[in-house]
């Protein structure tokens, strides 16, 4: 039998409902925010990741599904959005839109090769927004909020805010020098993958999954005692606005993102709830102020973020919050075989109507078709015979509390619309 690719999964049924939901949402919530929607393709040329990602992170120099097209061009499936998104902005000549800052979202998949384990896939969803042409800090505070309400929406309530910053280039500088005077008397204890860092990023070595034990990274500097002034006041305003909008947050040094385009402020949110994966990172982002002009734009300051659907719809479940249920407002029977295409006619009347209806299509008889009402959860059924076609007056059950109503046809919307707004209100 053949089979998805591994790392990817199907979504229907259920959790096709509750991704719908949750994209629903979202769309809702950058309305309120007042964000645009941008969609970019899902493959670019290779050198738009190597200049936007970066060389050394392990999404790039491990991880991205290459193929060369039949032109003989280098292409990725893109690893995330942000790139794509600043791609864009550049040769849309967005900079020049008098509306500034332009703010964008975006939701989409994303690839990358990694091993797949539970919260980690080949191919997984991302929810994300870039923002472009302010470095204030309210925005960065404002980024960093979309998250938050958006689980709070939801009702999530393990979920734990870390911020850090980078500092500006004066200040990673800095960092860098210092990093790399204290890893290198200890280069021979490194994972070969932080061999390659300290050469090429070394503040990458604080993210190492490998060697975070050693003694040598629970003594390394810490970035917070090399931000020069600027950088300071950056952070502090981040954290005043936080405090504004009531959103708690820690401060944790060891947030440094495994993307090189970081400046300034980075955060993660996580997941901790019992029994949640180790992929307990929900969503991450940070302000990119160099990213726009290495692509080969304007020198641009830029902040975003990005959530991972499916982590979310795991934590959610593993907080027994249930989002996207099958509603269906009517379920129409025929009471005999010479109401079928009445009973069709009726349907696609109400749905016109506004109304979620369904009806039988496999031959059931009265029997059957409330059986399957109540699978489908219906809240009523109209019954369809020949004398309330003669008659004009339908018997409608409420199929929760079994009372019957006899309704003339020409007063149905009139009374659906009444009962079934009351049922919903409740
Ligand atoms: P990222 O940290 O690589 O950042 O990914 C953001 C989120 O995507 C993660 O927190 C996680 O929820 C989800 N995610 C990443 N990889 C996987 C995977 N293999 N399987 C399932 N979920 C995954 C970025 O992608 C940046 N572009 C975020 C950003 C936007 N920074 C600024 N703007």
């Amino acid at each position: 039998m053949l089979q998805k690719p591994k790392g990817t999964y199907d979504a229907y049924g259920e959790k096709g409902r509750q991704i719908l939901y949750l994209e629903n949402l979202l769309h809702s919530l950058m309305e309120k925010y007042h964000y645009e929607y941008v969609r970019t393709p899902i493959f670019e040329s290779s050198e738009l990741f190597h200049r936007g990602v970066g060389e050394t992170t392990d999404i790039v120099s491990k991880e991205t599904y290459d193929f060369i097209d039949r032109g003989d061009r280098n292409m990725t499936l893109r690893p995330e959005g942000t790139a794509g998104v600043v791609r864009s902005y550049i040769e849309n000549k967005m900079y020049g839109n008098p509306s500034q800052p332009v703010k964008t979202w975006y939701m989409g998949p994303m690839y990358r090769y990694e091993r797949p384990q539970s919260g980690r896939f080949r191919e997984f969803y991302q929810f994300g927004v870039e923002v472009f042409g302010t470095d204030n800090p309210m925005m960065d505070a404002e980024v960093i909020s979309i998250p938050v309400n958006f689980y709070r929406l939801l009702g999530l309530k393990g979920i734990k805010v870390n911020i850090n910053t980078l500092g500006d280039t004066e200040s990673r500088t800095a960092y860098r020098e210092a990093l790399l005077e204290h890893f290198h008397p200890h280069l021979d204890e490194l994972c070969e993958d932080c061999k390659t860092r300290y050469e090429k990023n070394p503040l990458r070595i604080l993210d190492c999954k490998v060697d975070h034990e050693l003694e040598c990274m629970k003594t390394a500097p810490r970035i917070l005692d090399y931000l020069n002034e600027t950088s300071k006041t950056h952070f502090e305003e981040v954290k005043k606005y936080l405090d504004l909008l009531e959103i708690p947050y820690q401060v944790n040094p060891n947030v440094v993102r495994g993307l090189d385009y970081y400046t300034h402020t980075v955060f993660e949110v996580e997941a901790s709830i019992e029994g949640f994966g180790s992929q307990n990172v929900l969503c991450a982002g940070g302000r990119y102020n160099h990213l726009v002009e290495n692509i080969g734009g304007p020198s641009t300051p830029g902040v975003g973020f990005a959530l991972g659907m499916e982590r979310l719809l795991s934590a959610l479940e593993c907080e027994h919050i249930t989002v996207g249920e099958d509603i269906l407002n009517l379920y129409i029977i025929p009471v005999d075989e010479s109401q079928i295409s009445n009973a069709f006619a009726l349907t696609q009347e109400l749905r016109m109507n506004g109304f979620s209806v369904d009806m039988d299509y496999m031959g059931r008889n009265v029997k059957g078709n409330f059986k399957q009402a109540d699978r489908f959860n219906a809240s009523f059924v109209i019954l369809l015979g020949e004398e309330e076609v003669k008659t004009n007056i339908l018997t409608i059950k409420d199929n929760h509390t079994q009372e019957q109503y006899q309704v003339k046809k020409d007063e149905l919307i009139a009374f659906l619309d009444a009962h079934i707004v009351e049922e919903h209100d409740e």
